[in-house]
């Protein structure tokens, strides 16, 4: 399949989805040699692993006490060609923190590194020290201690690093991990929650490789633009896994943990799903969908039916800039132990427009003409938030304590570079009021914390701005640009 056009990407939702066995044509663009081909490595032949749950240290589970260490590694992705990586307690990736809400969350994290590393709790409602963002960074050798108490619903986040200009590469190499939030609520659904089992994580990521087997990660110009866009599917770490599960509801908590890629996922064989939560929680009822759209860090939690469906079938994952991945084949085994759908799942708590004080306005630019000549301004002025790029010793915008406000975010781009934007807030889960003025669909009417904008849209989100002061980030998230300054820092003030 050649290089997706955005309108087929968008549009095209079932006629998109066709499978393509192999190989991406994203890496011609460059018209460089020195990746290794196009043909998938692993044969659908290793079981999709599921990342372990972290121990509690309390074992009076009173309290959630963790201990993790940021680690080089390797993994051999390609048969006798190592590839470096990193990983939490382990090669690549990390293990699935489960907390709950309410209760009080430590955690040492031991950067084992020979360079500065973060841990920011993506999604998380938590005072800024304890972020893990940019200001907050673990030099090599050292210890970090984040100590807060979980204080929102039941949802699925995910924990990666954020030191300033080098989230990408450390991303790339396999630091990202899942966070479950559990509450009574998630407690009562009856939906299936048994880890591994039928309550599955799938973190979705693409990745290239060089001839000897590293990662090819480089920070050129047209990656920089572009993102880095892979030709390999890795789900939970691994290529072409195989996947059994029960013959009845299934949930997949996906996450793209791509650095750059927004994908569409769906089956292979077109199979109506049921989307269930959102980046921060549940949805109100399930939303019939056959394939959804997530960018770069976003979430989403479904219910498929392998009762309804019977066979086997394969997820589908097709990158807006690339190609189409049959990423994981999944075969039924045995029957299941939930077999009916919930009509509802949780009221939300939907902020009025009216109870917003104020709207601030965000441009997301990919190429400014702004200011000075043209050319000279040009190459200074790519990738910018309202004409500027990230400075940690600038507060861009203040916040009031306990205020609620309408953020309008418009991906405006220039000339020929029509780059899609991930827009992602620390701190608060946000609601999207509109995009394009038209109201959003049903499965982006939940509590989100990361949106897309595609190039000349302009996506309305409303937020409460509640419990904690300090500064916060907000930028792009697709890695390489949020790397190369299309970020900025909100700060709540009492
Ligand atoms: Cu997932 Cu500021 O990041
Ligand atoms: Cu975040
Ligand atoms: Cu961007």
């Amino acid at each position: 399949m050649k290089i997706m056009k955005r309108r087929t990407f968008l549009k095209g939702g079932l006629a998109a989805l066709a499978l393509a066995g192999a190989g991406s044509t994203g890496l011609s663009l460059l018209g460089r040699t020195g990746y290794i081909g196009t043909a998938q490595a692993g044969g659908f032949s290793a079981p999709l692993p599921v990342p372990p749950l972290l121990d509690n240290l309390d074992k009076s589970g009173q309290s959630a006490r963790f201990a993790m260490t940021v680690q080089p590694g390797t993994v051999e992705f390609f048969p006798g060609k190592p590839t470096e990586t990193l990983g939490y307690n382990g090669n690549f990736l990390g293990p699935t923190i489960r907390v709950r809400n309410g209760r009080r969350f430590t955690i040492n994290v031991d950067n084992t590194l020979d360079q500065v590393t973060t841990l920011h709790w993506h999604g998380m409602h938590l005072p800024a020290r304890w972020d893990g963002g940019p200001r907050q960074p673990i030099p090599a050798g050292t210890r970090w201690t984040p100590d807060f108490t979980i204080k929102q619903q039941a949802a699925t986040l995910w924990y990666h690093p954020h030191a300033m200009g080098l989230t990408g590469e450390q991303v790339y190499h396999g630091l990202a991990g899942l966070v479950y939030i559990e509450d009574e609520y998630s407690d009562r659904l009856e939906i299936p929650k048994t880890y591994g089992v039928d309550d599955i994580p799938l973190v979705i990521q693409d990745r290239r490789f060089l001839d000897n087997g590293q990662f090819a990660y480089t920070r050129n110009m047209h990656d920089v633009m572009n993102g880095v866009i892979g030709n390999y599917m890795l789900v939970n770490g691994v290529m072409q896994p195989v996947l059994e599960v029960p013959g009845g509801m299934v949930r997949l908590r996906l996450l793209n943990g791509s650095n750059s890629s927004i994908y569409r996922i769906g089956f292979a064989d077109q199979r109506v799903f049921d989307v269930i939560a959102s980046d921060g929680g549940f949805l109100e009822a399930p939303v019939p969908m056959n394939s959804i759209v997530l960018s770069a860090g976003e979430r989403a939690e479904i219910l498929v039916d392998f009762a309804a469906h019977g066979q086997d079938t394969s997820l589908i994952v097709n990158q807006m800039k690339g190609s189409t991945f049959e990423a994981l084949r999944i075969s039924v085994k045995g029957p299941g132990t939930i077999t009916t759908m919930p009509k509802e799942l949780r009221k939300l708590d939907r902020i009025p427009e009216s109870e917003a004080s104020g709207i601030r306005e965000f441009i997301m630019e990919t190429m400014s003409m702004g200011g000075g000549r043209m050319g000279m301004g040009m190459m200074g002025k790519r990738l910018t938030i309202n004409g500027k790029k990230m400075d940690i010793n600038r507060i861009d915008e203040q916040v009031k304590l306990g205020s609620t406000e309408i953020w309008e975010i418009t991906n405006r781009s220039a000339m020929m570079m029509n780059m899609p934007h991930s827009m992602h807030l620390h701190d608060v889960q946000f609601q999207v009021l509109s995009r394009n003025g038209a109201t959003p669909p049903p499965h982006e009417q939940g509590r989100k914390d990361t949106v897309l904008i595609m190039p000349g849209e302009t996506v309305r989100i409303i937020s409460r701005f509640l419990d904690y002061t300090g500064v916060y980030m907000y930028h792009c998230h697709l890695l390489e640009h949020e790397d190369d300054g299309m970020m900025g820092q909100f700060e709540v003030i009492s």
